[in-house]
């Protein structure tokens, strides 16, 4: 990520002045790309990349708030677009080393005006393209990009189940792929509590590009080999590149065979489950629809009766406190209910749920829902504090939610990962911030259900010291 390219309005400048170079200069911009793709492909991609101008454009016109404290686009031709432009700026030396709140000037700069736009988009990308003006350095990278509406292939078959430790610690990051400070700091704790797996829920930003995949591997915070220790699911910023980076770079690199999973000990199973690549659902929209597969793995693993616990991980929230997350969950939560209630299928058969992509952090209240549902999309991207004292009207209420600050900016909300602790039949909860400090903790017992009252929920604002603090009552 770059700090600039959180800003909407830079994001909007930007894109005015491409527009505006493919109408005023479109032979100069057909001479560039015939450089860059041959001169035989050069109408079709000069049509493409006007296109995705066009539609990011619009897209970012139009696009509601996510009450993000910067913007991350959840538009695929934007998110791209942001994609593309950290990609640019993060190469021209003249924009770094200004520390990580940097830069200010060019948030300034693109912000302001037109004019100033365009003479810096004049400027040159000194390093690697060797004076390609800042403008043609963008067309390139967006040219490079796959076509809109690319559609990796899913990886076909299913996976086997894999045993885990009854007693082992899993640290549990979701929307963390941001390669900001926050998700440094993040990464940073997730080392000092040494879980032997750790598992991203989902997003690499913006654009899940095959350069943001990478970086995500860079700071990923499990030592290698990883193969056994780390795990990947899809989000829909992977899938704004048509997810072959999430499925190459990532998943190839945990060498994990699908973009589903199953992890199990005497006690507990962990399904992990692909809910981006049919755009925040689960259920096949045709006989020959690829997640088929994944549907009917689920299933047939909650019709296993024995005494496991089942809890499921998804980016995309089956609740939501929040109404316009809410109604985009109903299709989620209607075909869950509808497993839930297929013959040989526990109504009951789910424990607990960890989920993103909202970039907030929620414990949803367990009488409401018929599983444990806990939000942790706040991974990296910093998001406004969270001041709801109730859910909206109609929408599922919550014991607690994210209402710590930053230091130092005390609109921005603190990002944090889950640390699930296996002890037997009991799961000990840490939710850890990028201070090292516990935001709460609770135990779920899957001997005594979900109903158990003994360890609740219970907000914590202490520095977390050398050994670890557990839960009152324990
Ligand atoms: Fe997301």
């Amino acid at each position: 990520m770059h700090p600039a390219c959180g800003n909407k309005k830079v994001i909007e400048n930007s894109l005015n002045d491409l527009n505006t170079r493919f109408v005023a200069s479109p032979d100069e911009i057909r001479a560039h790309l015939a450089q860059a793709v041959g001169q035989a492909n050069v109408e079709a991609t000069m049509a493409r990349v006007s296109g995705h101008l066009v539609a990011a454009t619009k897209g970012v016109q139009t696009e509601q708030s996510l009450d993000d404290h910067e913007y991350v686009s959840r538009i695929d031709s934007v998110g791209r677009f942001q994609s593309i432009l950290a990609t640019v700026f993060q190469d021209v030396p003249g924009l770094q080393g200004y520390g990580d709140k940097n830069p200010i000037w060019l948030t300034t700069l693109v912000e302001s005006a037109a004019h100033n736009v365009k003479s810096f988009f004049d400027r040159t990308r000194h390093d690697v393209v060797g004076g390609q003006p800042l403008w043609a350095a963008l067309i390139s990278e967006l040219a490079k990009l796959p076509a809109d509406g690319y559609l990796a292939p899913f990886p076909p078959g299913t996976p086997p189940t894999i045993q885990m430790p009854d007693d082992v610690k899993i640290a549990l990051l979701a929307d963390w792929g941001g390669d900001n400070p926050a998700a440094r700091r993040v990464a940073d704790v997730v080392r000092k509590q040494s879980p032997q797996i750790a598992i991203h829920l989902g997003d690499v930003y913006y654009g899940g590009t095959e350069s943001e995949c990478n970086t995500f591997l860079n700071l990923w915070p499990m030592p290698k080999p990883w193969k056994g220790s780390s795990y990947a699911l899809n989000g829909n910023h992977e899938m704004y590149c048509g997810g072959q980076y999430y499925f190459q770079v990532i998943l190839g690199a945990f060498q994990q065979p699908q973009s589903f999973f199953c992890l199990e000990n005497k006690y507990w199973r962990l399904i992990g489950l692909d809910s981006a690549y049919n755009k925040g659902t689960l259920k096949p929209r045709s006989a020959d629809d690829p997640v088929t597969a994944q549907w009917n793995w689920l299933i047939d693993l909650l019709k296993i009766k024995d005494a496991k616990a089942n809890i499921l991980l998804t980016h995309h929230q089956p609740v939501s406190a929040h109404r316009p997350e809410w109604l985009a969950s109903e299709v989620l939560r209607a075909e869950v209910n509808e497993i839930l209630n297929m013959e040989g299928v526990g109504k009951d058969s789910i424990f607990g749920w960890f989920f993103g992509h909202e970039h907030r952090c929620a414990v949803y209240d367990d009488a409401a829902t018929s599983f444990n549902a806990r939000l942790i999309g706040n991974g990296c991207i910093p998001h406004l504090v969270q001041t709801e004292k109730d859910s909206d009207e109609g929408c599922t209420p919550f014991k607690y939610c994210n209402r710590k600050p930053i230091a130092g900016d005390p609109n921005a909300a603190v990002s944090s990962f889950a640390k699930l602790h296996f002890e037997g039949y009991e799961v000990q909860i840490d939710y850890l911030d990028e201070d090292f400090c516990t935001l709460g903790a609770e135990t779920w017992s899957q001997k005594t259900g979900r109903s158990d009252p003994r360890f609740p929920f219970q907000e914590y604002d202490a520095q977390q010291g050398e050994s670890e603090r557990s839960p009152a009552g324990v």
